[in-house]
């Protein structure tokens, strides 16, 4: 089942909403190649794609974090390192079941949903938990 963008992931700033919605986007493709996997190159750019934009888009929320003086940036850059570390580990494993006989593209098949699984609550966790913290630096002041 794909994961669909819903109005409580919104933060608040542009920007960074859109990129969560293509990150989105891109977990489903993922997901998409993993179940079905008819040529394992697609496996591979598919993941590449998720990690570069991963970075591309952590490094801009960094940027907007340093713009609007938040207080707690090194924590959240240090979850965004353990997050692209965690999707290293991820296509490191699959690189490896592709590479293994008794795997290939029927074991990557296998391991989809769990994968998936895997993928939806890396991005969800962080934005509900760690980017929503954002949100209120995004509010317009109240006009009295
Ligand atoms: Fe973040």
């Amino acid at each position: 089942m794909p994961i669909f963008w819903r109005p409580q992931f919104r933060i608040g700033h542009d920007d960074i909403d859109a990129d969560h919605r293509y990150l989105i986007l891109l977990i489903n493709t993922v997901e998409l190649v993993l179940r079905f996997p008819d040529d394992p190159r697609n496996v591979d750019l598919a993941l590449a794609e998720l990690r570069r934009y991963a970075e591309y888009h952590f490094e801009r929320e960094e940027r907007i974090q340093i713009a609007y003086g938040y207080l707690h940036l090194d924590q959240h850059k240090r979850e965004h390192r353990a997050l692209l570390a965690e999707i290293d580990v991820l296509a490191q494993r699959i690189h490896a079941t592709l590479e293994d006989p008794d795997g290939g593209v029927e074991g990557v098949k296998a391991q989809s949903g769990e994968i998936t699984a895997f993928l939806r609550k890396w991005l969800v966790d962080h934005v509900m938990k760690a980017d929503m913290q954002l949100a209120p630096l995004f509010r317009k002041p109240v006009v009295r």
